[in-house]
């Protein structure tokens, strides 16, 4: 009985131990493989570093963690021959029998004795190592020392390898310039999550932001633009003579510092140069590029395209000219350099929302149209594509456009990502084209994140949720042609990285298990239990995220004469209080449970979301004039 009672004490102390180290831990993206075990590695100024002295890649990657750990530690690990077996972090090479992980997957041990990483390639060693500081606690991502007792790494047996080889966030440095510091800040930030892709776009209407030595106007004129502070497509176009204050350009040096960054740290830059259309930097340089005779002006975010029910056109026209063959001739030297600067195989060209208004008028684009048999405007453009593919293809890249190149024609070797919606990709994958997804639906990060009462205001709403739907291989296609996927963070209502960092987290979390984890592992409870972890981790590192999935987002609808809210929280768990009398809720005002009814008179509904006694979410103040607006546009 006695040996009986024993043996249940001590399985009740296994089962514990597990279940404690179990809720520690929260890795993003999810593994492939996490087997949990009791014992655990606690991590000391006595741990340390086992790697092969003469692999320069291990070393590299053995530093970089280590660095990490003495920052928020203070402990210096020194190295330690492979003799040594415990109090150790040892990063081995090809040892590893499991072909699984090919090139970027990573196992992980941890007993007691040590940490045991190991890979076949440099690349899966780095993203181990990134599992290794999500396994630590959170205080590892200090800046500073943190006087701790314990770094305890949880016993794991971990094997993990990503389910697509293209991983990518896309950063906009045209509408807003971000400085050469800010976009390696931005790279350190997605290595977190296993990204291994960082597209810039580098190039659009309101700047161009490469050095290109052949045609030095590019930057002397397109970088540099009036400043402006506001809403995108309602700012003030620049006054005569008015100075251009605002932009900057990375140099050619600047750019080859960024490649050099980055692959270090495994991650690819693809340059985008955004063409024919969202080229006004480019024709404010050189205006005899464009169809139009006129003077031009690096736009200052002012409202230049209408769009309309069925489309849109231009009030200026903001497009190269496909007639002219001055214009293959800049786009040759423009993709010379390029070509030379970047090692990544693809140059993205763009090609998206280009209005057609202009070329519509132009006599030199009804003498090609006639020359070259093109029977309309999608013709042109594809002509254009076309000949932009030979270029690209004559400097030993492969091209890559945003899914408007489909139209008219897609160009014999071009790859294709796809934004609006999946349909693009699922059509350019059936014609056997590459294809990398990035639906605006799911992961356009550039827009809000919750109801438009509360966040910042961009053109629409992708919720966390959403994001984390995103599901990269479109239904019916072949998934040997999907390459992957990617979040763009467009950047027109973007002025600074804080809110560059808010709008990217968390939903760059949510498209990082999409586009690494088996699709059968995720979880979105679960996913959000390890969101609110890293959300410690972000505000121990200060890296700024946005909380907006605390906040309910709003419907409406009339009944009778008067209007019926319905607030839909986001996530599990919240309770909302509400009130209409102009005052501040709290967890002692009414509770919402089910559709309330706006009583007359009333201007303002407010929310605030609580977990238990704790507020939780943002006050929310919604004016009931909004909301009757909301309703009447459903009719
Ligand atoms: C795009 O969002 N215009 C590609």
């Amino acid at each position: 009985m006695k040996s009986l009672s024993l043996l249940f004490a001590s399985f009740w102390m296994v089962a514990a131990a597990v279940s404690q180290t179990t809720s520690d831990i929260s890795i993003i993206p999810q593994p492939v493989s996490l087997e949990k075990k009791t014992a655990r590695f606690v991590l000391t100024n006595q741990t340390k570093i086992v790697a092969d002295a003469k692999n320069a890649d291990l070393q590299r990657i053995a530093g970089y963690f280590s660095s990490q750990v003495k920052t928020a530690t203070g402990f210096t690990m020194a190295t330690a021959p492979q003799t040594v077996k415990t109090n150790v972090i040892s990063f081995t090479l090809n040892r590893t029998a499991d072909k699984t992980l090919g090139k970027e997957g990573y196992s992980i041990d941890v007993t007691a004795a040590g940490v045991q990483v190991a890979a076949n390639d440099p690349a899966g060693l780095f993203y181990a190592v990134q599992t290794l500081v999500q396994l630590l606690p959170k205080e590892i991502e200090s800046k500073s020392v943190v006087k701790k007792t314990s770094w305890v790494i949880p016993g794991v047996h971990i094997t993990d390898y990503p389910r697509f080889a293209w991983r990518g966030l896309m950063f906009d440095v045209a509408r807003h310039f971000f400085t050469k510091e800010q976009v390696k800040e931005f790279i350190d930030d997605m290595v977190k999550y296993k990204y291994n892709l960082l597209h810039l776009h580098l190039t659009d209407d309101q700047g161009w932001r490469i050095e290109i030595k052949s045609l030095p106007k590019l930057t002397e004129v397109g970088a540099w633009r009036v400043e402006r502070t506001g809403t995108f497509g309602t700012l003030t176009p620049p006054a005569e003579n008015e100075p251009r204050t605002y932009g900057g350009f990375y140099t050619q040096d600047d750019i080859k510092e960024l490649i050099k960054y980055a692959a270090d740290r495994f991650v690819n830059i693809m340059p985008e140069i955004d063409v024919p259309g969202h080229s006004m930097a480019m024709v404010a340089s050189y205006p005899e590029l464009s169809c139009t005779p006129g003077s031009y002006h690096v736009s200052a975010g002012e409202k230049f395209m209408q769009w309309t029910d069925t489309g849109f056109y231009a009030l200026v026209d903001n497009t190269l000219c496909p007639a002219n063959d001055k214009v293959y001739e800049a786009l040759d030297k423009v993709f010379t350099e390029v070509a030379q600067l970047f090692p990544f195989e693809y140059i993205h060209m763009g090609g998206d929302e280009c209005a057609k208004n202009f070329w519509e008028k132009s006599d030199a684009i009804k003498q090609l149209m006639q020359k070259e048999n093109l029977k309309d405007m999608h013709e042109v453009q594809s002509y254009f594509v076309k000949r932009v593919e030979k270029i690209i293809e004559s400097k030993g890249k492969k091209l890559l456009g945003w899914d408007e190149i489909l139209e008219g024609g897609l160009a014999p070797n071009a790859a294709v990502m796809s934004w609006r919606g999946s349909k693009g990709g699922a059509e350019a994958a059936k014609m056997q084209h590459e294809v990398v997804m990035s639906p605006n639906n799911n992961v356009y990060i550039d827009l809000m994140q919750g109801d438009g009462a509360i966040e910042p205001p961009v053109y629409k709403t992708v919720l966390l949720k959403s994001s984390y739907q995103f599901e990269p291989i479109p239904e019916g296609a072949d998934p040997k042609y999907i390459k992957g996927g990617q979040a763009n963070l467009w950047t027109e209502q973007i002025y600074n990285m804080r809110h560059a960092q808010y709008m990217t987290w968390p939903r760059a979390f949510a498209v990082a298990e999409s586009v690494w984890s088996p699709k059968e592992k995720k979880d979105w409870n679960d996913f959000i239990r390890r969101v609110e972890a890293h959300f410690g981790r972000f505000d121990v590192a200060g890296i700024k995220y946005a909380p907006s999935m605390y906040d309910p987002v709003f419907d409406v609808n009339k009944e009778g004469d008067q209007l019926k809210v319905e607030l839909n929280p986001q996530i599990e768990g919240l309770d909302l209080y509400y009130s209409f009398d102009n005052s501040f809720p709290d967890r002692f005002y009414p509770k919402y449970t089910q559709p309330v009814l706006v009583p007359k008179d009333a201007v303002t509904i407010r929310v605030i979301s609580y977990r238990g006694k704790e507020p939780i979410g943002r006050m929310i103040t919604m004016p009931v004039a909004t909301l009757k607006a909301r309703a009447d546009r459903k009719k």
